[in-house]
């Protein structure tokens, strides 16, 4: 049986990594970083932080000093704290529906009631590219030439489709304004880690004091992988997954809240201090040695997301929100839509008890939250998508046998439950 979960930092890497932390002063590799950057975002600003929430925070910090607008359209599926950063600004977030059984989402601000009031579009893409990226780009300039003095905003949250392409151009190309994120669990990763894309070239200085990472904090968050790789390894896994499948079952959530994806959805007063830090120089390093691999490990689980797709799309029971295996998609998991919460949460648990380690996607439908959302309105596709969905794995270390293993058991499911 294998993880679910694949650090892009080998064990050996890390300890490495931790060894030049407190034995070696590291060279700085920010201008090589920015070279990479280039590669996929040409000429734009960049500004690196220790969270990718932490640019989306910087941005509407810079967009609040240049509006008086205070209406954000953002996907209703995504990290909550996505929504929490919108919050913290002072701006009201409005939710916008996913498509029938897809991560794309659409606008129309012909039909938008306070379109005046838009200071800004979150368009996330959600393990590729938003299809509609294009179109939606487009109704904002129209808007915006029609209205010299009103400018809507448009930013991507490319936090899950870094190395995404459309039409020639990385997802992040589009917006003024861009972020992507770096945390361990990315195709590539800086232990924890964000990037502020400036497509536009304005922001010529921050508008928020940052502070600096020390070598201990970096430590930490090295170890914390240590940890990880050594639950997850070979040895320790089977034995780990146990415990991860005991506390699942038991609701028992102390020690894995840290590990496991479904968090409780909160909110603090404002914009909690942990997560205002500049990427450290080691974490530069770390992320710009990944950065020659990206788009042949995008190619393989691109090839791997077919192979789910190839021999489960018989199930009538599933739906499947990708079926594009070119570079439009990036594929952190492949995700397969179960036809209701109840067929999912029994196939989560039987693919457990069956020792196969899928995910539970961890976004929201943020719009059914009634601390971001006081009206009945909330977005249904959304809100089936969330509740119905489950992501299998194709990273680096599932071969084909594991894959073979996992349809093997998904089909079993519905053969079983049929018979009842
Ligand atoms: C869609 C989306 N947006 C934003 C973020 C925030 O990134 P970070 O955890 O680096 O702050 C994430 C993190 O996983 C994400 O999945």
């Amino acid at each position: 049986m294998k993880s679910r979960f694949f650090f892009n930092i080998s064990l050996i890497e890390n300890v490495k990594n931790i060894l030049s932390l407190i034995f070696f002063k590291n060279q700085d590799f920010d201008s090589k970083l920015r070279e990479q950057m280039k590669f996929f975002y040409n000429e734009s600003n960049f500004y690196f932080y220790d969270y990718g929430r932490t640019a989306f925070y910087e941005i509407l910090t810079h967009i609040k000093k240049n509006t008086k607008k205070n209406k954000i359209l953002v996907n209703s599926l995504t990290l909550f704290e996505v929504i929490n950063v919108i919050k913290y600004l002072g701006f009201e977030p409005i939710f916008i529906d996913n498509e029938k059984n897809s991560f794309d989402t659409n606008i129309n601000l012909e039909n938008e009631k306070n379109v005046d009031d838009i200071a800004a579009v979150l368009v996330t893409h959600l393990n590729g590219v938003n299809k509609n990226i294009l179109n939606i780009s487009n109704q904002i300039k129209n808007y915006n030439s029609n209205n010299k003095t009103k400018k809507i905003y448009l930013i991507e949250d490319c936090a899950v489709s870094f190395g995404a392409i459309i039409n020639d151009k990385y997802a992040g190309s589009y917006g003024d304004f861009s972020f992507l994120s770096f945390n361990i669990m990315k195709n590539i990763t800086s232990l924890t880690g964000g990037v502020l894309i400036d497509n536009q070239r304005k922001i010529i200085s921050e508008e928020n004091n940052y502070y600096k990472l020390s070598k201990f904090d970096i430590l930490k968050k090295s170890i914390f992988l240590l940890a990880l790789q050594v639950l997850n390894n070979k040895i320790f896994f089977p034995l780990f997954f146990r415990f991860v499948r005991f506390s699942q079952k038991k609701s028992f959530n102390f020690f894995l809240k840290k590990y496991r994806s479904d968090f409780e959805v909160s909110i603090e007063k404002k914009f909690p201090k942990k997560f205002k830090y500049h990427m450290h120089i080691l974490q530069k390093k770390i992320l710009y040695k990944q950065f020659k691999k990206v788009v042949e490990m995008q190619k393989k689980r691109i090839a791997k997301a077919k192979i789910y797709y190839d021999n489960l799309k018989t199930l009538k029971e599933l739906e499947f929100p990708q079926t594009e295996f070119s570079s439009i998609n990036s594929f952190l998991e492949f995700p397969i839509i179960c036809s209701s919460i109840d067929v999912k949460k029994k196939l989560f648990e039987y693919l457990l008890d069956n020792y196969v380690d899928v995910k539970n996607y961890y976004y929201k439908n943020c719009s059914e939250e009634k601390i971001y959302n006081k009206s009945k309105n909330i977005c249904l596709q959304s809100k089936k998508i969330s509740e119905n969905i489950l992501m299998l794995p194709v990273h680096e270390k599932i071969e084909n046998s594991d894959q073979e293993f996992i349809i093997k058991y998904i089909f079993s499911f519905f053969k079983e439950k049929n018979q009842f």
